[in-house]
């Protein structure tokens, strides 16, 4: 079967973004189709400043919404990433098979450190970083799918990229992984500036719809849309890119055709309000059932208790088997346990 990793960063708040371009993909599809790991990337939340009490917090939110909008871990496994320690011991393996010019290259980290530079911050080293971890998040469970945003299949290349020459120098360790993305509403825009996407932030953006919004503010924040110039409802990224955004969004939560959806309105406010009703209607289970499971914290714990065991238990020999094979001496059994110390002959350790 194939196997499908994805992560979701705790950083922000989880958006209509992240719900309508890959939560709920992963909830209908991925995870009837595949053996699906969600985890929850909590170290990859230290790359920027944080705070780390609303780390902690962000992170179980973000388990709790995961499960909220349907992963059922009968099916699939639901985690936090700092719970299973070989991510950590695989991204210093990643670090040694990367170059710096790889990681420089990344597009995501000259934005974010040109944007933070400009503020006259510092930038964690870790920023630049980041991919190998990442690419430890992926290789570690021998996934051949990972379903992701168009700004991150440049980190899963590279997941490739490291791979492939991993396995070439090395021994044939990896399953070499490729991006992949959902069919449709994969890119929900910031409502205030329909060229950018609806990613996490940290201030209360008006252009950003929350999952956890409540239903007027969610509605509010619709109905308060840039849209175009002119007055037809046209399906036109280049030229109407507030109105075709609020038409994939309909489009995607009615299930839907943004197309088609377009010929039948005839003004910007129709198609707002009839939006702002589906997105209150896509939010509202998902909230009740969030709501619920706030109030069963016992629960949530046994779920990410159960899935760190069994993310660990898959990635452990992979991980192992890495560390074999770029030439770390295996830690010696402990006594008793199956082979004693001691036993591997004098020859073997010279090699
Ligand atoms: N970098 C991803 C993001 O910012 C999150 C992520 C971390 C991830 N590790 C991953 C996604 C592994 C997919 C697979 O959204």
């Amino acid at each position: 079967m194939t196997r499908v990793f994805s992560g979701v960063k705790p950083t922000g708040h989880l958006t209509l973004g992240n719900y309508l371009g890959a939560m709920r993909q992963w909830a209908a599809v991925d995870q009837h189709q595949a053996d699906a790991l969600f985890c929850i990337v909590d170290l990859h939340g230290l790359t920027v400043e944080h705070d780390p009490a609303r780390l902690r917090r962000l992170t179980r939110q973000a388990a709790t919404l995961l499960l909220a909008s349907g992963l059922d871990t009968e099916l699939c496994t639901v985690f936090v990433q700092s719970h299973v320690d070989e991510h950590a011991r695989l991204s210093w393996v990643m670090e040694c098979v990367a170059t710096d010019g790889e990681m420089r290259r990344m597009i995501q980290y000259r934005e974010k450190s040109a944007r933070e530079r400009e503020h006259g911050g510092s930038v964690r080293l870790s920023l630049l970083t980041y991919p190998a971890l990442m690419a430890a998040d992926i290789l570690a469970y021998a996934a051949d799918e990972v379903p992701v945003g168009e700004d991150q299949t440049q980190h899963v290349e590279l997941a490739r990229d490291l791979a492939v020459r991993f396995n070439h120098r090395y021994g044939h360790t990896f399953v070499v992984p490729r991006a992949t993305r959902p069919a449709v509403g994969s890119r929900v825009m910031n409502l205030q500036d329909p060229t950018a996407k609806m990613g996490k932030s940290d201030d209360t953006g008006p252009g950003i719809v929350y999952l956890l919004d409540e239903p007027d503010v969610a509605r509010r924040k619709v109905m308060r849309a840039v849209t175009d110039s002119g007055t037809e409802v046209v399906h036109d990224r280049e030229t109407r890119p507030g109105v075709t955004n609020l038409l994939e969004i309909l489009a995607a939560c009615t299930g839907g055709d943004p197309e088609t959806l377009a010929a039948s309105y005839s003004s910007y406010g129709a198609l707002k309000r009839d939006t702002a009703d589906a997105v209150v209607e896509t939010l509202r289970p998902l909230q009740e059932r969030h709501h619920a499971l706030c109030a069963d914290p016992g629960y949530v714990d046994s779920v990410l208790r159960d899935g760190a065991a069994r993310a660990r238990a898959m990635a452990r020999p992979i991980v192992d088997a890495a560390y074999a094979a770029i030439g770390l001496l295996p830690a010696p059994e402990a006594e008793g346990a199956g082979q004693a110390v001691g036993t591997a002959a004098p020859m073997d350790l010279a090699r």
